[in-house]
């Protein structure tokens, strides 16, 4: 069959499966009101002894394979354990459940938490890159799909959305977020959400979210892992608090307390950011859990000198489940006798986790059906939207002599890199049920995609880190043999993530040498990225002819790169994040402020290096296309609008090129003079919209005043009189331009 016929027909099967889905979801249980909800805590509350209560403050780790640890079923028997994470598979939780509801007291069944990222065992492409796509309907799928094959597993909670803002790419947990914009980062926040959570998530298919890491955890000093944070209320209000509220907004059930130390106060142990901004101005209802032993970490940053002061902090701060560390278990009968927890502090804390477990149905529901297990994981429907969304999510960064599309009529492709064909690598970090077996490398995409004609060769060429230089050989003869050279390069899964901080941006190990020497041989050759943050890669910036960034894309991740070098996929994606030329440049984004002295080339004492531009390699919201487009025709409704008021911003979209693509049309605004400074631009709309060759459209944005204010001196949110900017563009550079005022009356 051929291969955009295939694409095609995945495509009506993706459709017609996602119907089946919608019927499932229909299926929730019928929940008790809100009202009956509080009633039964209450009941639940006036009968649960001390431990009992402390229990379910409590989450326990498995075993990483899925399995529970035999010694905790004991706690679930005495009804003191309240969650787990790790545990999964639905054979393995109903066993735990079984005690917890048979054998308890109480019969509170536990709840399973797990690290569903970006897919659980169809893995989708890491968040950034998902992130990429600014396409916030696939976004929502793909979490609908990873929800619908978690919940299947047994597991009915998941770690995610991480909406971290990270604005340095030297923090390997950027793969993880949506990037550096607060505008960005707030839909996808909320379309994870819907995802996830459906609109009631009792339905057996869903699973409730968790916005984590509660707060400024991406801000860490020099992107090093877990590192301190020290930022202003205002920078915190405008930058890193609002994907959590839109998380808020959209329902979500759970929080996660960050590991970081936030102003001098760490932030499992925050009053201000957990009870005073959480749970007053948000009126957060659900539970906040701890991350994995921040509470005990607490003495490691020096905020609590015993054991039992890190669970006062904690608790009284705000936490209502405990991560791994067990302190409020061992310390919190002591805490209430002596009245430095009072009976009210615990008590809230358990009604919040109770709860979440009420609305998610886990009473009249505890068990999963351990038959539609095999059935409703890794199916074909599945993948095939796997396989769309990573290739939404990549980004052409430079395509020059329209060296991409490939020619379907090729003679010989040579496939070179330690990533051509590693499928570990591209289920990225943070996997989930992932299994690097289910993977598709490049290396077999290409060779499913091309006609048995063509000559497909191989060589590693080198490995991603390492001095060595002996396979460069093999891989520069093959290069010359062949019409065409992908070099598949960048870090390994594990060189992002967690714990994976990086001094330096540059391509590990010799790929640069092996692209060079690649480079050496004069033929047509492309540089497909992956890699789980920005890289500094200007030599291959300069003189390579087309970049492709496909981050780490998941399951699908070969066949999706096929279809994009192909041209079955004309890609769309725009980069989420900032590139910069070098390590020194961070922290760099597009929504910096002005300073007094805006670079100048011909004025020494402005803000500017000596040794390298101020503008990055790549900017926010970058991204070609194998077509082109043109806006024009910038049109606002009104030339003056008052505090309150709203206005259309309007553009014309043309494909001018030959082919169908995507745009991803983008508003960013200035606040020319405000009481407090403004960054230079701030996004404040996009749509990434499908047009055939000689198309146009009009595409139409929304300015209210929630995207005209911020926060003035007084911490107040306001928007002032005065001139505002429209920027209208294709990335976060140039564009069409308009202004208008803003009025008192
Ligand atoms: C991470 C969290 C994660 C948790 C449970 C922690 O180390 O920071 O993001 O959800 O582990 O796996």
């Amino acid at each position: 069959m051929k291969p955009a016929r295939l694409t095609s027909l995945l495509l009506v099967f993706a459709i017609f499966a996602s119907t089946i889905s919608v019927a499932a979801q229909s299926r929730a249980i019928n929940r008790p009101s809100q009202a009956d909800i509080e009633k039964r805590i209450d009941a639940l509350l006036a009968r649960m002894t001390l431990e009992e209560k402390l229990g379910q403050l409590q989450q326990l780790d498995g075993h990483a394979d899925g399995n529970f640890r035999p010694e905790h079923l004991d706690l679930v028997r005495k009804g003191q354990l309240g969650s787990f994470l790790n545990v999964r598979g639905a054979k393995n939780t109903n066993a735990v459940q079984r005690v917890a509801v048979e054998e308890s007291r109480l019969k509170i069944p536990v709840l399973f938490g797990f690290d569903v990222i970006h897919g659980y065992r169809t893995i989708f492409p890491i968040p950034l890159g998902e992130a990429s796509s600014w396409d916030t309907r696939a976004m929502e799928r793909s979490s609908s799909i990873a929800a619908s094959e978690s919940a299947a597993a047994g597991v009915r909670w998941t770690f995610a959305p991480m909406v971290d803002i990270a604005r340095d790419p030297r923090w390997g947990r950027i793969a993880e977020g949506a990037g550096e914009d607060p505008f960005l980062g707030s839909q996808i926040a909320r379309a994870r959400v819907r995802g996830f959570q459906g609109t009631d998530y009792s339905s057996p298919d869903k699973i409730i979210a968790c916005a984590k890491h509660w707060v400024a955890y991406g801000a860490a000093e020099a992107g090093r892992d877990y590192n301190t944070t020290d930022i202003s209320e205002v920078t915190l209000r405008e930058v890193y608090f609002p994907p959590f509220k839109a998380a808020v907004d959209a329902g979500v059930g759970t929080f996660m307390s960050a590991f970081n130390d936030l102003n001098g106060v760490p932030t499992s142990a925050n009053p201000f950011t957990l009870t005073q901004v959480l749970r007053r101005e948000w009126k957060f209802d659900g539970f906040v859990v701890s991350d994995y032993e921040s509470v005990r970490e607490l003495m490691n940053h020096g905020l609590a000198a015993t054991e039992i002061d890190a669970a006062r902090e904690g608790l009284s701060a705000g936490v209502d489940m405990e991560m791994v560390s067990r302190l409020f278990n061992k310390h919190g009968a002591q805490l209430i006798k002596e009245g430095k927890i009072s009976q009210a502090t615990l008590d809230e804390a358990v009604r919040r986790v109770l709860r979440i477990k009420f609305r998610l149905g886990l009473f009249e529901k505890p068990y999963t059906d351990e038959g539609s297990e095999r059935t409703s994981i890794f199916n074909a429907e599945s993948n095939a939207a796997a396989r769309l969304i990573a290739g939404r999510s990549m980004v052409l960064l430079k395509n020059e002599r329209e060296t991409l599309p490939l020619n379907q009529t090729l003679k010989s492709i040579a496939v070179i890199g330690p990533l051509a064909d590693s499928q570990k690598d591209m289920i990225g970090s943070w996997s989930g049920d992932g299994k690097a077996e289910d993977a598709v490398t490049v290396l077999a995409g290409i060779k499913s995609k091309v006609s048995p004609q063509t000559k497909v060769s191989y060589a590693k060429g080198c490995e991603i880190v390492g001095d060595s230089a002996d396979g460069f050989a093999e891989a520069v003869r093959l290069a010359a043999d062949a019409d065409v050279t992908l070099v598949v390069v960048g870090e390994a899964a594990e060189m992002s993530g967690e714990a994976a901080s990086r001094s330096s941006l540059d391509l590990p190990g010799r790929q640069l040498d092996l692209i060079k020497a690649i480079h050496a041989t004069g033929k047509p050759y492309v540089v497909v990225l992956m890699n789980g943050r920005p890289l500094t890669i200007n030599w291959v910036a300069e003189n390579s002819p087309a970049i492709l960034e496909t981050w780490f894309a998941g399951t699908q991740a070969g066949n999706a790169i096929a279809d994009v070098l192909f041209g079955d996929v004309n890609p769309g994606g725009k980069l989420p994040v900032t590139f910069p030329r070098n390590v020194g440049q961070i922290p760099i984004y597009y929504n910096y402020k002005s300073t007094g002295r805006p670079p100048d080339v011909n004025n020494k004492y402005t803000s500017k290096y000596l040794d390298v531009p101020v503008t990055p390699l790549y900017p926010f919201g970058f991204g070609l296309s194998y077509t082109q487009f043109q806006l024009t025709n910038l049109q606002l409704s009104a030339r003056s609008i008052r505090r309150d008021g709203r206005l259309t911003a309007s553009v014309e979209v043309a494909n001018t090129g030959k082919r169908a693509g995507d745009e991803v049309v983008q508003l960013y605004i200035r606040d020319m003079a405000a009481s407090r400074t403004r960054p230079v631009r701030e996004l404040r709309g996009f749509e990434r919209i499908t047009l055939g060759a000689g198309e146009k459209r009009r595409v139409e944005f929304t300015l209210a005043p929630e995207h005209l204010g911020f926060y003035n001196r007084e911490m107040r949110f306001v928007v002032e009189p005065g001139e505002f900017k429209v920027f209208v563009g294709n990335s976060s550079v140039g564009g069409l331009e308009a202004s208008f005022e803003v009025t008192e009356k």
